[in-house]
């Protein structure tokens, strides 16, 4: 296994080059998936100056008994494949349920990620793949300043538990941190500011009957919404995710790509941390059209000169 202390400091290339912020949350088994996930290995390649933060959620994240979960050989491949690029940083997934769920059992999914060491994989049962993750994505935060306490704790437990691996820490509260809970910033290596809906239409489903866009319940993207995350200092460490990007849902009209290059350019423009656009969501799909895995990549090296 190589040691992540030999690999260079994304850390520190991160904070000048915007990075993506990946949500492959795709089990990598069958025609579907196996594309899109190779379709992101062969992005991490096209683009080595391009930071790329894959999010790992198999089946929602720990705890997994046994750990790592026995579902594991299908996965090994794919994280050995992006622990071999100096350019991909592997996070796990853990939900904390509205900074609600016990400090016990978010401790707990955090060391179970840290002891991924080595796993067999769907073709071999060598224990030759490296499957060790880098950092962590703390999904369903709340900001609310009466959990700051929790939240601090936790992140500076995840930041100490994974100080040797580089990161990154991601907070996920999915809408700008509240006043009062400014000092996360100071933790975090970045907080998911802005998670919304390209489209202003609703009845996408991932798969159905789930209404992903409702109508009301989200401020659609457009550049102006990407200059909310803050000051110089707090967009540096914020994250934009952008999922159903498409004109209208039925009849299907696809944004075009001319308005993913100008929506990439705006948050290029505010030096955020790390960014993704989708088709759709975070379960299929990551090669359709416009947003898709290899043209994200693409724009995100070109508008900032990377090769
Ligand atoms: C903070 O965490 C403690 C310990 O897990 C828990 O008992 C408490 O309810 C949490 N507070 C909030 C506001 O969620
Ligand atoms: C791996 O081990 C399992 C369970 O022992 C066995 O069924 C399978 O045939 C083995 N696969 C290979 C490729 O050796
Ligand atoms: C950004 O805002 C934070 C919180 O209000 C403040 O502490 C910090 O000094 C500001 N940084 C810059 C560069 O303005
Ligand atoms: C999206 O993915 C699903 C599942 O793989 C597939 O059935 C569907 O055809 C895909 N749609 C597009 C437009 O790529």
């Amino acid at each position: 296994m190589k040691s992540a202390a030999c690999l260079p400091s994304l850390v520190g290339a991160a904070s000048a080059t915007v990075g993506l912020l990946v949500p492959l949350y795709e089990y990598p088994s069958g025609t579907a998936a196996t594309t899109d996930w190779t379709a992101l290995i062969a992005a991490v390649d096209a683009h080595p100056q391009l930071p790329f933060y894959v999010v790992i959620n198999d089946g929602n994240g720990p705890p997994y008994s046994p750990n790592p979960p026995s579902s594991m050989p299908d996965w090994a491949q794919y994280i050995d494949a992006l622990n071999s690029r100096a350019n991909a940083k592997t996070i796990g997934y853990v939900y904390t349920s509205q900074s609600t769920r016990s400090y016990s059992d978010l401790t707990a999914a955090v060391d179970q990620y840290a002891s991924w060491t080595t796993s067999a994989g769907f073709t071999t049962n060598a224990s030759r793949y490296d499957i060790h993750i880098d950092g962590i994505f703390f999904d369903e935060i709340d900001t609310v300043p009466t959990k700051l306490t929790n939240n601090t704790q936790l992140t500076t437990y995840a930041k100490t538990k994974f100080a040797e691996r580089g990161g990154p820490i991601v907070l996920n509260p999915g809408t700008l941190v509240q006043a009062g809970s400014e000092s996360l910033f100071d933790l975090a290596d970045s907080i998911l500011q802005i998670e919304t809906c390209y489209t202003k239409t609703e009845g996408a489903t991932d798969p159905g009957p789930i209404l992903r866009c409702p109508s009301g319940g989200y401020s659609p993207f457009t550049p102006a919404l990407a200059a909310t995350v803050g000051n110089a200092s707090q967009s540096a460490k914020s994250s934009i995710v952008v999922h159903d990007f498409y004109e209208t849902w039925s009849p299907f009209v696809p944004a075009s790509l001319s308005t993913l290059q100008t929506d990439i350019a705006a948050v290029i423009k505010q030096g955020v941390h790390s960014f993704y656009f989708t088709t759709y969501g975070y379960t299929t799909n990551f090669t359709a059209s416009p947003a898709s895995i290899t043209q994200v990549a693409d724009y995100a090296a070109q508008l900032q000169g990377l090769s």
